[in-house]
């Protein structure tokens, strides 16, 4: 494909990139963007116009994923489909799941510039809601696209008492056609994600566009430990309930857990914790905290997770504390395909020699689209491998480089299969 024509307009995806930044809440730090609020919403109708301005069929399916669709020559052909997330966690950044969003639209508007013909129908797909929700689930759009959303989670409140089905519905979707609606396997021919790294291999090794050879399953907990409010002044220290000292050798003992060595790489974190009832002078009663353990080894996560359940039992019971734990979302992990690999190594390499294969820390819609089609991804450089932060960084010709990358894969699937 050396006569390649498609290559994307850099200015373009910096003109895209700044007006996406423009929609988030500024009474927050870095760029956030979180689903189900007015800036999402802004964002989200943006992207309707960009992809009615592109000559695309625009739906929102029955999970309230907003699709944009380019017939192809063949409509017996499952479509191709790439497609990311829009929103952000608090405090987030401008790239993290935006650009696979808007490779779509670029590789679109190029593939109209040069009147290139696809076999395959070709979607882009904004899901909803791929961040952890306060609903204490993730990848809530891909998951409802799969048929992985159950009623149970359909049904979970957030602390201001919304409802995570209603949330769906005023985002445009019908939860309860869900299993109806969704995609079923054969219903995608191939499923690619552009994702910025979030990690540091690609700037330390020299490398600009990342071929991802599996994605981490990650598995959710909330935990709750139970104490005795009481006075921080008068209540000597052999005479305690002290939740919140609980809590924290818990998120000790479970740093302690991680750091041993694996056959795999796994990772564990506790992101978010509330104490209640949350004054200086009040011993903490209550205590509730989410945990999270990834690897690419799912047995690894279930035997650290039961680990450290039972290190957190043994150190309630030594404080005459309780501790309770919920199960609050589980994604599998993926190997993705050496044939999927090689479709991607070589689009990578077309585009620049500076290819490297990797595996994802992160998770990804990519986890949940798995389930019903084969899938890929193309990662490009996070400045100093951060991420989740304002500082959140990819220079904007490396941006352009992974669409280039990512049109290559998609075109010469089309041609293959
Ligand atoms: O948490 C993750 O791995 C992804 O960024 N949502
Ligand atoms: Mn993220
Ligand atoms: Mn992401």
């Amino acid at each position: 494909m050396g006569d390649f024509h498609l290559f994307p307009i850099e200015e373009r995806v910096r003109r895209d990139l700044e007006t996406m930044s423009s929609f988030v809440d500024k009474t927050k730090p870095g760029w956030t963007r979180r689903p189900f609020t007015t800036w999402y919403e802004q964002a989200r109708n943006w992207l309707k116009k960009e992809m009615i301005q592109c000559g695309l069929e625009v739906t929102v399916d029955a999970a309230s994923n907003l699709i944009g669709r380019l017939p192809g020559k063949d409509p017996l052909l499952p479509p191709i489909m790439v497609g990311s997330h829009t929103d952000t966690v608090t405090g987030g950044g401008r790239f993290d799941g935006i650009i696979g969003v808007l490779a779509g639209l670029e590789i679109v508007r190029r593939i109209k510039e040069t009147d290139t013909e696809m076999r395959h129908s070709f979607e882009i797909v904004d899901f909803t809601a791929e961040e952890p929700t306060e609903f204490g689930i993730s990848t809530v759009g891909s998951r409802g696209m799969v048929n992985n959303l159950p009623v149970e989670m359909l049904e979970r409140k957030d602390a201001a008492g919304r409802v995570l089905k209603e949330c769906l519905e005023m985002a445009g979707g019908c939860p309860d056609e869900i299993p109806k609606r969704a995609r079923k396997k054969g219903d995608v021919a191939l499923y690619l994600e552009l994702h910025i790294e979030q990690g540091p291999i690609l700037e330390q090794t020299n490398h600009k566009l990342g071929v991802v050879t599996g994605i981490v399953g990650i598995h959710r907990y909330r935990v709750v430990v139970e104490g005795k409010p009481n006075h921080a002044g008068t209540t000597p220290m052999d005479m305690r309930y002290d939740a919140l000292a609980g809590a924290s050798e818990m998120v000790m003992a479970l740093e302690h857990l991680c750091k041993e060595h694996f056959s795999e790489p796994l990772v564990g974190t506790v992101g978010k914790l509330t104490v209640e009832p949350n004054a200086s002078n009040v011993i903490p009663g209550r205590v509730v905290f989410e945990m999270e353990v990834r690897s690419i080894e799912v047995t690894l996560i279930e035997r650290v997770a039961k680990s450290f359940m039972q290190k957190a039992r043994d150190i309630a019971f030594r404080r005459g504390l309780s501790v309770t734990f919920d199960l609050l979302s589980r994604s599998e992990a993926i190997r993705i395909s050496p044939e999927v690999q090689q479709i991607i190594q070589q689009a990578c390499l077309a585009t620049t020699a500076a290819t490297i294969r990797l595996p994802s820390g992160a998770g990804h819609d990519a986890n949940q689209i798995a389930r019903i089609a084969p899938i890929g991804m193309i990662f490009v450089p996070s400045k100093d491998g951060r991420s989740h932060c304002p500082e959140e960084w990819t220079d904007y010709k490396d941006v352009a480089l992974g669409i280039e990358a990512l049109a290559r894969a998609v075109l010469q699937f089309d041609r293959m299969v």
